[in-house]
């Protein structure tokens, strides 16, 4: 299929894209280049011997979103494009909705006006909000604790209404865990912007020297050991569940799923810097600060639904994502380069 990937010169949208090209698709990415370096196109074309179509677009823009849609025949969307960091959308609430809402909308209209009903979304574990049952299933309910969850909360609602109303629509809401790690080659890899917000990250540029300690948000937390326990999941896993679902909404006939992304498995802080270290060979310097604001315990994801219904399992150990993301780092110390 001719596969439409928003935000495609993203960390998880480009891993994306290199898996969908390997698994015969055509690539077409649309992205406003705003959290995200050029230079990565390059990489990609490089890894795949695959030509790729790319829109410089700002998705909000209803009419230069359908002019993507006039100009190639799009079969699916998988929809990254959007602002994903938690702590700057309560600092900028009007700027997350409108981008992250408008830019969903404009690709669902387009996609209607066009014909086009298969679609996966990029949603998050943060939708389950403070539930405290740690082990998170698809049937919970869904809250947010800031606005960027609460976008990505909103525009599930906005599938459900739209899967109701029209049950034309093939929609697959993915929900991801903890995102980390990078391609085998280590040409492509995270590379945020400015401090990173992640842990993962962190501790990279910590260990490439970069950075000169992390710091580690709580240690009395009711955890083994007291720091915080998240799913980490390797972006290829999550990846390759994103071609398998889109595989699943081909051949479905439910007009809308929701299956979470996740390894099942639960790490903590710690255990983070200790699998880094083994990594790297070098030492993470850390210091214990308060907690973060906003931060939850413990959770992780049951993933036997994906599992079971996607033919998909995480397989990667938390010692492979830090292998993986040492070796991104390591090779580009400073992140993708400007063109
Ligand atoms: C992981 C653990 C921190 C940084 C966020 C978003 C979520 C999703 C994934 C978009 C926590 C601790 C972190 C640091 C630390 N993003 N930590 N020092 O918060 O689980 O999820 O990213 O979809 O929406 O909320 O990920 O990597 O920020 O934190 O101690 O410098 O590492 O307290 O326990 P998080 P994270």
């Amino acid at each position: 299929m001719r596969v439409l990937v928003t935000g495609g010169a993203g960390y998880i949208g480009s891993h994306t894209v290199l898996q969908l090209l390997a698994a015969g698709h055509d690539v077409v990415v649309a992205d406003d280049f705003s959290n995200a370096k050029a230079s990565i196109i390059g990489r990609l074309v490089n890894l795949s011997s695959k030509q790729i179509t790319v829109y410089t677009v700002d998705l909000t823009d209803e009419i230069a979103t359908e002019h993507v849609f006039a100009s190639e025949e799009i079969d699916a969307v998988i929809h990254f494009a959007g602002f994903k960091a938690v702590g700057e959308s309560v600092a900028k609430p009007l700027s997350y909705y409108r981008n992250n809402i408008d830019t969903a909308f404009s690709v669902l209209k387009a996609m209607d006006a066009h014909g086009v009903r298969q679609f996966v979304f990029s949603s998050s574990a943060t939708v389950y909000g403070e539930n405290p049952v740690r082990e998170r299933t698809e049937d919970m309910p869904t809250s947010a604790t800031n606005p960027y969850g609460w976008t990505k909360v909103m525009i599930e609602q906005i599938l459900r209404d739209l899967a109701e109303a029209d049950e034309s629509w093939r929609i697959a809401i993915l929900r991801y865990f903890n995102p980390v790690g990078a391609h085998v080659s280590g040409d492509i890899g995270e590379d945020p912007t400015g401090i990173p917000n992640n842990l993962m990250p962190f501790v990279a540029q910590v260990a490439v020297g970069r950075r000169d300690k992390l710091q580690v948000f709580g240690d009395d937390y009711d955890t083994p050991d007291g720091t915080g326990v998240r799913d980490y999941i390797h972006v290829e896993d999550l990846a390759a569940g994103h071609v398998a679902a889109l595989d699943r909404i081909g051949t479905t006939d439910q007009p809308l799923s929701v299956w979470n992304l996740g390894s099942g498995q639960a790490n903590s802080v710690l255990e983070v810097i200790a699998a880094f270290e083994r990594a790297s060979g070098r030492d993470i310097p850390y210091a214990v600060a308060p907690r973060r604001s906003g931060d939850l315990p413990a959770y992780w994801a049951d993933p036997s639904k994906a599992n079971r219904e996607l033919g998909w399992e995480a397989t990667r150990t938390i010692d492979d994502m830090c292998v993986d993301t040492w070796r991104w780092q390591s090779q580009n110390p400073d992140g993708f380069p400007d063109l």
